[in-house]
C-alpha cells in the first residue's frame, strides 16, 4: 500500500465510523420511540380481554400499511419499514400475551399439502420417542420425504393443532367404504399429555363421512402410552400383526356412531 492508499483508506475509515455515529444516534432515538410504544401497546393490552383480540391481523394490517404510507411520505424503502414493522409488531403480540398471561389454546383445523413442510418437521421430532422404543431409527414416519408427505396429503384428509402461529399436532385420515383409515397422529413432544392427540383424533373422527361405520388404526406393541390413548378413546384390539422380528403392529378399531 503506497501512502496515497494509507491516506484514502484512513480518510474511509473515518468516515465509516462517523457515520456509524450517526446510526447510533438514530438507534437511540429509535429505541426511545420503541420503549413509548411499550407504554402504548401495554395500555392497550389491559383492554384486551381475550387472545384473539391481541393477535388481530386487521389491525396488523391497517399499522403496517400506514407505516408504508409514512415511509413513502419521507422517502424511506417502504419494504425495509414493512419487514422491521412485521418483526417489532410480533414482537409486540408476544409482550402482550405473556403480560395478560394468554395461554393459547390449540386451534384445530384442516391439514392442508402447504403444511406439508412444518408436518414432516413435526413427525420427525415426535416419532424419535418411537424410533427409541423399538430401537430402529429408519421408522417409515421418520425417512418418509417430503415429495412423499406432499402426495400423501394430496390424497388424504387430515387435522392439525395451531397454537399461535406454530403446527403442534397432526392426525391424518383416508375413508376407505365404511372404514376411516387414521394414521399418523402426532403432537410435539414440548405439548405431549395436555390433550392435543385426544382432541386431534375426536376430530379426525367427528369428520368421517355418513358412510363410515367405523375407524381403525395401529400402534406398535410395545407402545404403550399410544395403546393407553386409542383404549381410553374406545378403540378395542382387534388382530395382531407382525412386522418383523421384534415389532408387532396391534390393530385396534372403534365404532362411530
Ligand atoms: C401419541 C401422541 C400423538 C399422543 O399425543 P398427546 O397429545 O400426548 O395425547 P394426550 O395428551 O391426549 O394423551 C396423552 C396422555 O396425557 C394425558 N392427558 C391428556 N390431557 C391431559 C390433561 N389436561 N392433564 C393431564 N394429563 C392429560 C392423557 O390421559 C394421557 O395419559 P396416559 O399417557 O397416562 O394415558 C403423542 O404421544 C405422539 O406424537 N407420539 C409420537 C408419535 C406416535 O407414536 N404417534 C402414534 C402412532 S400410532
Amino acid at each position: 500500500m503506497n501512502d496515497a492508499d494509507v491516506a484514502m483508506s484512513n480518510a474511509g475509515e473515518s468516515a465509516l465510523q462517523e457515520v456509524r455515529a450517526e446510526i447510533d444516534r438514530v438507534d437511540r432515538q429509535l429505541v426511545q420511540e420503541i420503549a413509548e410504544r411499550e407504554i402504548w401497546v401495554r395500555a392497550a393490552g389491559k383492554l384486551k380481554a381475550m387472545a384473539p383480540a391481541v393477535r388481530d391481523p386487521d389491525r396488523v394490517q391497517q399499522v403496517v400499511t400506514r407505516a408504508r404510507q409514512i415511509a413513502a411520505e419521507l422517502g424511506a424503502d417502504a419494504d425495509v419499514v414493512e419487514r422491521t414493522y412485521r418483526s417489532m409488531i410480533a414482537a409486540f403480540i408476544d409482550l402482550e400475551l405473556g403480560q395478560q398471561g394468554f395461554i393459547e389454546a390449540p386451534v384445530i383445523a384442516a391439514l392442508t399439502v402447504a403444511d406439508a413442510g412444518e408436518v414432516l418437521t413435526l413427525q420427525r421430532a415426535a416419532y424419535a420417542s418411537e424410533a427409541q422404543i423399538y430401537g430402529d431409527p429408519s421408522l417409515p414416519a421418520l425417512v418418509q420425504t417430503l415429495p412423499d408427505l406432499i402426495a400423501e396429503l394430496s390424497n388424504c384428509s387430515g387435522h392439525k393443532a395451531i397454537r399461535g402461529p406454530r403446527l403442534v399436532g397432526a392426525v391424518r385420515s383416508v375413508a376407505d367404504r365404511d372404514t376411516l383409515h387414521i394414521g399418523r397422529l402426532t403432537v410435539a413432544p414440548d405439548l405431549q399429555g395436555i390433550g392435543l392427540g385426544t382432541a386431534l383424533l375426536a376430530a379426525a373422527e367427528a369428520d368421517a363421512g355418513p358412510d363410515v361405520t367405523s375407524a381403525a388404526l395401529f400402534t406398535g406393541h410395545l407402545s404403550a402410552g399410544n395403546l393407553r390413548l386409542y383404549q381410553r378413546q374406545g378403540y378395542v384390539e382387534e388382530r395382531r400383526e407382525e412386522l418383523k422380528p421384534g415389532v408387532t403392529l396391534v390393530h385396534l378399531r372403534k365404532p362411530l356412531p
